[in-house]
Parts: structure tokens; sequence; C-alpha cells
């Protein structure tokens, strides 16, 4: 399975800090956003990746993610020119992808909590169909909706209701069978011009082969797009890692326990970082000291 991580638009709901820096490049915590969701991607047992963001912005990703061997990963990139909505990514990443299933990542997502990787697995493991998750929140307007019958199907996604039926929001990871890039094409654009994913997903709804994993409490979910929010997500972070010692969202570290790097490079990934605690912790990680 193939992965895409979408690291484009505007991020207008950051300005002014958004207005010369890339809102996924932006610290949460200790990292730089987007490593949370290629975290995640990670987890899922995903190596081959794309970055797609804006042509002025593409080339800080390069030179902070590079060819992704770092990671154990192969990163591809493309370039959105205009903020033209989520699906958009299926256009734009259709030769790379190549009838391949697919997954998606928006760049602002951060998702953590126990077996996460053996959830996300089995989703990428799955043969037909697409996978979303969704989640509780206090605000579903400011989200993709998903409402649910009565024998706990879903029945209804819906983007940005004014009135949501449901609190059961749709995260920003999503999972497609191969089928994904023969329906992203019949997408048209919405009332606001953008090719929407929640659209894409109520395709795979509307055939009955869309399965929403519904998240429980027991996981954090937390996107970082207005000020709130990012703060928010620094200091969920910051709790964990001070707390436990352990990573929230960091690739090397995934890299290692998913077995796609081997403790040597771990190590030069740990040197790389210096004196910072992050380095300390994943040269601790390459030793043993927590094994
Ligand atoms: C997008 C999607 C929405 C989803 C959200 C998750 O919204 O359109 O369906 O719930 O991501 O973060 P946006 O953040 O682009 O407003």
């Amino acid at each position: 399975m193939k992965g895409i991580l979408l690291a484009g638009g505007s991020g207008t709901r950051l300005h002014p800090m958004t207005m010369a820096a890339s809102k996924q490049l932006l610290p949460v915590y200790d990292k730089p956003m987007v490593y949370y969701p290629l975290s995640t991607l990670m987890l899922a047992g995903i190596q081959d990746i794309m970055l797609i963001s804006t042509p002025e912005d593409l080339p800080q990703f390069r030179r902070l993610l590079g060819d992704g061997s770092r990671f154990g990963v192969r990163f591809a990139y493309a370039e959105q020119p205009s903020p033209d909505g989520i699906a958009q990514a299926f256009l734009i990443a259709r030769d790379w992808i190549g009838g391949e299933a697919c997954a998606l990542a928006l760049g602002d997502n951060l998702i953590h909590g126990d077996h996460l990787s053996a959830l996300l697995r089995e989703a990428a493991a799955r043969p037909l169909g697409a996978t979303v998750f969704a989640y509780q929140v206090r605000d579903p307007e400011r989200y993709g909706v998903v409402s649910f019958g009565a024998d706990g199907q879903a029945t209804e996604i819906v983007e940005k209701p004014p009135q949501p039926k449901s609190n059961w929001a749709v995260t920003g990871l999503y999972f497609y069978d191969k089928q994904v890039s023969d329906i992203a094409p019949r997408i048209a654009p919405s009332a606001r011009g953008e090719l929407e994913i929640t659209d894409l997903n109520r395709v795979y709804l509307e055939a009955g082969t869309l399965m929403v994993d519904k998240l429980s409490r027991g996981y954090a979910w937390l996107d970082a797009g207005t000020p709130d929010s990012l703060l928010q997500a620094a200091t969920y972070v910051q709790t964990i890692q001070s707390r436990t010692g352990m990573l929230v969202g960091c690739p090397e570290e995934v890299a290692f326990r998913m077995g796609f790097i081997d403790a040597d490079r771990l190590k030069e990934q740990a040197s790389r970082l210096g004196k910072t605690e992050l380095g300390r912790v994943l040269m601790d990680l390459a030793m043993g000291a927590h094994a």
C-alpha cells in the first residue's frame, strides 16, 4: 500500500504564523507538525510515501525529509499548485499510485494511542473498500461528520454541517482500496470549489464499502489548524513525553520499532539531533536501554 502525506493549503487560520512558513512545518512541541502524520503512516506499515505541498513550500519539505532513507522509507514529492481540495491529492498522485491501494494522511493531524499500529495495519490490510476513523468531539461542525444507524452502521457523512447530526468527526486519515484512482476523478467540485474528501468517502459509503472505525476514548486525535489546537497539540506531546519518557510522533523511533531501520542507523539519526532530549531518548533506544 502507498501513502500520501498532504501538506498543502494556505493555513489562513494560523496567520500570521503561516504567512511565510508552511503550517505543517510549524513546531508541535519538539518536532515539525508533519512528523506526526508521517509516523502514523509508518505505523500502518507504509514505506512508499508521496508528500504533496505547495510549489513554494515543497523545497522545505525535501530539505527536512530527504529521500526518506533516514526513516527507512521512500519519499516522492509532488506540487499542488492551488488548494483545490483534499481529494485532488489522488489526481496529482495518480501515476505514482499506479493502480495500488493508497492511504492519505493530512499533515496537521495527530493520532496517538495504545495498539494504534495494529488498528492501522488492519485498515491497510483490508482488500476492499475504504476505512476512515471517527472520533467524538465537542465541535463537530468544524469537520466531516458521520452519523450512525441503530445497528451501528454509518448512514451519512457530511462536510462541516452547520447542524451536525452526531458528534463523530471524521479524522484526517483515510485508507482506500485500489479503486480510488478511478473514483477520485469522478468527484465534482463542491459549492466552495473544492474536491472534498467527504464526497469521495460518500461514494464508498453509498456502495456499502465504507468502514468507519470509531476511535475510543483511549485515543487522542488532535488537529493543529488553529492557534488553540496547535498549542493543545504541543502541550499534549510535552505532557506524555515528559511524564513517560516515551516519544509521540517520532518517525526515527517508529522506523526502528517497525524494523525499517536497524540500531546503527538509529544511532546515526540520534547523533544528528545532537544534544537535544529527542536525540538522547533515541540514542538510549538504539543502545537498548529501553528495549
Ligand atoms: C478536513 C476534512 C474534514 C476532516 C478534517 C480532519 O477539513 O475536509 O472532513 O474532518 O480535515 O482534520 P479541513 O481541516 O481541511 O478543514
